[in-house]
């Protein structure tokens, strides 16, 4: 691993996703021992006019949470790497005096030997990453004779279409080259979604099945028990689909139906995920059902006539040799009946059924992705006792049961880890966001102008009725679902 002096700068340090998520994530690895006190720095940067401590003091009760009181003496040494530096987000003056702390922290360290690497963290609204990126291109890249490196991490939304992705990925590919960039997709950080790979091109089981003549849909899921309240201006602007499907679901998605890639270098992994996207044919209005839930409108951000939808389902066709035929269907949805992420991959009949088990259901390969993380296999088995009969039971590795008293990371964690690492695997390559919107903006633009009206649907329920029917058109058999 690379040694010498760290700086982590986060961007938008008195907002939201720093003190929810940053900050937290950088406090974990900072316990597990991947961050040295001897090498890393951490600067917050806003515009708040507040001091080290004000800083501090507003960050702690995150830490606090879910650690044991005996990490109070960690969270105390994690503060003291913590300076702060207020200033604007369009102009040099703030990002100068960032730039000399910056170098007064590397001057100290560097003393001793090693190169400086610096870790910008976008914390903040895609509106300003434009011009935060020239002044950190102006004014703060690294320095060091002895090498080291810049980069950048931002969230999503990566705008809002096409047209306006295009737009920010020039803005920013202008300036810095893409190993640089690091795109944030948390989806790609958690457990379950990074053990897609293993499971599918580790194991003999699978290798021959997964494809056509065999899955007869898949299903990737994603609900929550809670609606927008506290970010509905933010979500009615975007709705479900960009929030969630366009990048989390999408991304599960490449994942699940990829080709084997030549070996586990990122780029190579890349590859074959672009493929999988280039290959999705339009989607069809009549394989989408939108739905908005009731109450949604009267959040007071959220305008009376809104036509966004905090639902959806629809079925994305992959063209090519594996998957033509197959369905891949998305769900998702706010304010449902249950909260849960899972990718189901439904088998066909099997051919000549001798048993009449058929309407027990198929097998099923159910990866959980949370909560709680867990792999399932439905199989049909005989029923135990005098009489052969049939019932569908489960191979189960829930990995509560399995791996207890490990502690799964925080997909945060993860990503900002492989940032300093230097590993793009986990995130959104530039062509993979162009192709991504390349799918959805047709369908996006027809809701944006009303052509889709989404269906009402009640809070607590399974969504609309309507998506049930699109789920069973498409061949998904859910008598043991249900
Ligand atoms: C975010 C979305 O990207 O993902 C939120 O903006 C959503 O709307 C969240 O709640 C879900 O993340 P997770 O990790 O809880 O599934």
């Amino acid at each position: 691993p690379e040694t010498g002096c760290l700086s982590i700068i986060v961007l938008g340090a008195s907002g939201d996703l720093a003190k929810k998520k940053t900050f937290p994530a950088l406090f974990n690895l900072y316990r597990q021992g991947f961050l040295q006190s001897n090498e890393v720095h951490i600067f917050g940067y806003a515009r708040t006019k507040i001091s080290d401590d004000e800083l501090r003091n507003r960050i702690r009760g995150y830490l606090i949470q879910g650690t044991s009181s005996e990490h109070s003496e960690d969270v105390s040494k994690f503060l003291q790497l913590i300076k702060y530096v207020s200033g604007s987000y369009d102009t040099e003056e703030g990002f100068r005096l960032l730039d000399k702390e910056i170098f007064e922290h590397e001057r100290s360290r560097n003393s001793i030997e090693g190169s400086s690497r610096r870790l910008f963290y976008l914390a903040l609204p895609p509106s300003v990453y434009p011009s935060v990126c020239k002044m950190i291109k102006n004014c703060c890249m690294n320095k060091s004779d002895l090498g080291g490196w810049t980069r950048i991490v931002v969230e999503k939304p990566f705008g809002k279409d096409l047209g306006s992705a295009e737009k920010l990925s020039n803005q920013i590919g202008e300036l810095f080259d893409e190993p640089q960039i690091y795109r944030i997709d948390h989806y790609l950080g958690k457990e379950l979604v990074q053990n897609l790979l293993v499971l599918r091109f580790a194991n003999r089981f699978f290798l021959p099945l997964w494809n056509r003549d065999n899955i007869d849909n898949v299903q990737i899921v994603f609900r929550e028990d809670f609606g927008t309240e506290g970010r509905g201006g933010y979500f009615d602007e975007y709705g479900i689909i960009r929030d969630i499907i366009q990048n989390h679901l999408l991304q599960v998605l490449c994942l699940v139906a990829m080709e084997k890639p030549g070996s586990l270098k990122p780029e190579r992994i890349r590859d074959e995920k672009v493929k999988v996207l280039q290959s999705v044919m339009p989607i069809k209005d009549e394989e989408v059902v939108l739905g908005q839930y009731e109450g949604y409108t009267n959040d007071p951000t959220v305008p009376d006539n809104s036509n966004t939808p905090t639902f959806a389902t629809m079925i994305l066709r992959i063209h090519n040799e594996r998957w033509e035929g197959v369905p891949f269907i998305f769900k998702a949805g706010k304010a449902l009946n249950s909260r849960k992420a899972e990718i189901r991959v439904q088998f066909k009949d099997v051919p000549g059924d001798i048993f009449k088990c058929q309407k027990q259901g198929r097998n099923e390969f159910v990866i959980r992705l949370q909560p709680p993380e867990a792999i399932y296999m439905k199989l049909t088995v005989k029923q135990p006792g005098l009489e052969m009969s049939t019932v569908q039971s489960e191979l189960d590795l829930s990995y509560r049961q399995r791996y207890q008293g490990v502690t799964i990371p925080e997909a945060y964690e993860r990503l900002i880890l492989d940032t300093i690492r230097g590993d793009q695997q986990h995130f959104v390559r530039r062509d993979e966001l162009k192709a991504a919107w390349e799918i959805f903006t047709p369908l996006l633009h027809r809701i944006d102008n009303g052509e889709f009206k989404p269906k009402k649907y009640k809070p607590g329920s399974r969504g609309p009725v309507e998506a049930d029917e699109l789920l069973e058109k498409a061949g998904y058999f859910y008598l043991v679902y249900l």
